[in-house]
């Protein structure tokens, strides 16, 4: 049973009609039929399964609106309440890629009101906000391929022929299906070498990291120059994932889609989900503990 603020009989957070109240639109919610492989992974997406992490459970979170400061980066506010990415999701603020900017800044480039989302985060239930200690990088990378990886395996050449499949029959009177199926076909081989190379270059030097096992010179400056590669590759998904919700008109279902039509524009959706969940446990977590570690070990061998 996932915890009660992650309803799946009500999908009130995962509407994108919630974007309606902080943006003051006069769009009406539109209530979006979430996959059944989204509805499974929800808690995963949260954080509230991983395994063996130490959690705060009993910790509560009475953050009122005054207290949420809105200069701290998005990206450490969801590394400490996993739960906010439903408020951060819900108005389109990024926290993966862009974790560095203030509350402030994300709501302003999200156009977003700053008051009415730090109300939002402040009516996140507090006892259900279990926040993650990420202390055990392993545990994480575990989770990550898991997760994320076997996921993107699954998903993305299933989601590739129906990509080609409704641009084929419905191309001719949804001539932006070309375009979309264009930016699916440079994303989905990009993000399977990616993935790739986390898992063969970036991730085991990490574990040796977390071991405590010393790193050469060589190891550590490959490290280095994998995490920017990493981020950089982030940011080029993010910009393709963004090409296709403008190309999908942020993931609408059109009048005369069939249900292979409605089927693709959910599971992008799903898949944009899992990617801003995926990259902010690499980006705000796993690579900034990473440096952190590495900092350390430099500094102590120059000691
Ligand atoms: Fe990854
Ligand atoms: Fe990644």
């Amino acid at each position: 049973m996932p915890p009660s603020c992650v309803s799946t009989s009500n999908h009130r957070w995962i509407d994108r009609g919630v974007c309606s109240r902080f943006r003051g639109t006069a769009r009406g919610p539109v209530s979006i039929n979430v996959p059944r492989l989204l509805v499974a992974r929800i808690p995963a997406m949260f954080g509230f399964t991983l395994k063996n992490l130490r959690t705060r459970s009993s910790r509560r979170f009475e953050m009122s609106n005054a207290t949420i400061d809105p200069q701290r980066p998005v990206g450490e506010l969801v590394r400490e309440v996993p739960a906010y990415t439903r408020v951060f999701e819900a108005a389109d603020i990024d926290y993966c890629c862009g974790g560095d900017a203030s509350l402030e800044l994300a709501c302003d480039q999200a156009g977003v009101n700053l008051d009415d989302v730090r109300e939002e985060l402040a009516d996140i239930q507090t006892d259900d906000a279990e926040a993650t200690d990420w202390d055990d990088l392993s545990e994480l990378i575990d989770d990550v391929v898991e997760t994320h990886h076997q996921y993107l395996r699954e998903e993305l050449p299933a989601l590739e022929g129906l990509v080609r499949k409704v641009t084929r029959v419905h191309g001719e009177n949804h001539p932006e299906l070309e375009a979309l199926q264009a930016a699916y076909l440079d994303l989905a081989p990009a993000m399977t070498e990616h993935i790739l190379e986390e898992e063969e270059e970036v991730f085991p030097i990490i574990e040796k990291l977390d071991r405590g096992d010393s790193l050469s010179d060589a190891e550590c400056r490959r490290l280095r120059e994998e995490i920017e590669e990493m981020e950089a590759d982030h940011e080029e998904t993010a910009e393709l994932l963004e090409r296709i919700a403008e190309l999908t008109d942020e993931y609408t279902v059109p009048a005369d889609a069939c249900p292979s039509y409605e089927s693709m524009i959910e599971r992008l959706e799903a898949l944009e989900r899992d990617t801003h969940e995926h990259v902010h446990k690499e980006n705000n977590v796993l690579f900034v503990e990473a440096e952190t570690k590495l900092s350390g070990g430099i500094e102590s061998r120059t000691s």
